[in-house]
């Protein structure tokens, strides 16, 4: 960004560790499953140290109901739970239970220039017209995520294709205070954004992102609706007359048709050469209770276990507070360090 960076960074001291954070401001939804969920499964399991948070500080950037954040981020806790995040293995956590995000986010907030976050296209976004009325957390969001990745110096965050202007954001922060400070101290973090679905689109406009802020509750599938709606809500989404195509290029002006193609694929481990080579010539007639099969036997038994879960609360909490503690186990020693490069006196006996 604007400001000039020089030494290129390495990584090679920081061991691979991996953050990402889901915020609690609603129901979780498919593109939150597709493009986040279930490939921090994967990064599990594929025996990489995981650490997955749920960031409520981030969803006070926006008003919340106190006891709907409270009911969303169980909600949001069991999603990652039934969706195959061991508690064990990985760390699970809601955000505020460790401060050291809140005081490594303030530092942050010293060293991220306005001209930065002025450019953050997802501020826009959300502030819309109205940006002299939202809060000023809304405006400073960013550098709170990068504080999030970088007091456990994580060094990869798998997210969806929307937040990968925040990483690079990440980055100049991490290279702006190494550089300011004269240290080697953050790494500098690898986005990883890949799989058939890291934009998945609303079903009634296949030119927005499917959110759970939408108004329309058709325009998304939330991981808590049942078979039927789920069925439902694919056999309504919108798409256009034409069959599907015979290559991937004849999607290229068809953003509904595209967009329930990569579904498919993700949903089914495709690419989405393989979806279009197995449904080529194919009617929407045919393709879409097709898809609604696929996506009721890959979610259904993800809500079942959701719905379960949450009949333990006392449980979630437990499982929160204790990957928290695992989770400031790591990220108090950092903050610590940090403020002793800035240059703060920490002479408190504890
Ligand atoms: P959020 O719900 O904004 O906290 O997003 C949590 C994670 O889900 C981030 O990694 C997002 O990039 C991802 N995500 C949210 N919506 C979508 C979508 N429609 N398609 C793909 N990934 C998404
Ligand atoms: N900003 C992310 C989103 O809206 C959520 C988030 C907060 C996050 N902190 C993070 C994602 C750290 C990855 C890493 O989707």
């Amino acid at each position: 960004m604007s400001e000039p960076v020089q030494t290129p960074q390495t990584n090679a001291a920081f061991r691979p560790r991996i953050f990402s954070g889901i915020q609690p401001s609603g129901g979780l939804t498919l593109g939150n499953y597709l493009g986040a969920l279930k490939r921090f499964v994967e990064k599990q399991d594929e025996g990489i140290e995981t650490i997955y948070c749920l960031v409520d500080m981030h969803a006070i950037t926006v008003w919340q109901d106190p006891d709907k954040l409270r009911q969303q981020t169980r909600e949001g806790a069991a999603a990652f739970i039934a969706a195959g995040i061991d508690p064990a293995r990985s760390i699970l956590f809601n955000q505020s239970q460790v401060t050291a995000h809140a005081e490594l986010g303030w530092i942050f907030n010293c060293v991220a220039r306005m001209g930065w976050m002025s450019r953050m296209t997802q501020f826009k976004d959300k502030a819309g017209k109205n940006s002299e009325n939202v809060s000023l957390g809304l405006f400073a969001y960013p550098a709170l995520m990068a504080a999030d990745i970088l007091a456990y110096h994580a060094t990869m965050v798998p997210v969806g294709e929307d937040q990968k202007q925040h990483l690079e954001l990440t980055r100049d922060i991490a290279i702006k205070f190494n550089n300011d400070f004269g240290v080697d101290f953050f790494p500098v973090v690898k986005p990883i954004i890949e799989g058939a679905a890291t934009r998945v689109m609303s079903l009634r406009d296949g030119t927005k992102k499917m959110s759970k802020s939408d108004p329309s509750d058709q325009s998304r599938i939330n991981l808590t609706d049942d078979a039927d709606t789920i069925s439902k809500k694919i056999r309504k989404a919108k798409t256009d007359p034409e069959p599907l195509p015979d290559t991937l290029e004849g999607l290229k002006d068809r953003p509904e048709a595209r967009n329930l193609v990569n579904i498919y694929a993700a949903l089914a481990g495709h690419s989405a050469e393989q979806v279009i080579a197995d449904f080529a010539g194919a009617q929407f007639g045919t393709f879409k209770p097709a898809l609604a099969d696929l996506a009721v036997a890959k979610l259904e038994p993800i809500t079942t276990e959701m719905n379960r879960l949450m009949k333990d609360p006392a449980e979630i909490d437990r499982i929160l507070g204790e990957g928290a503690d695992r989770a400031e186990a790591i990220a108090r020693p950092i903050v610590d360090q940090v403020y002793d490069i800035v240059g703060m006196i920490r002479s408190r006996r504890r």
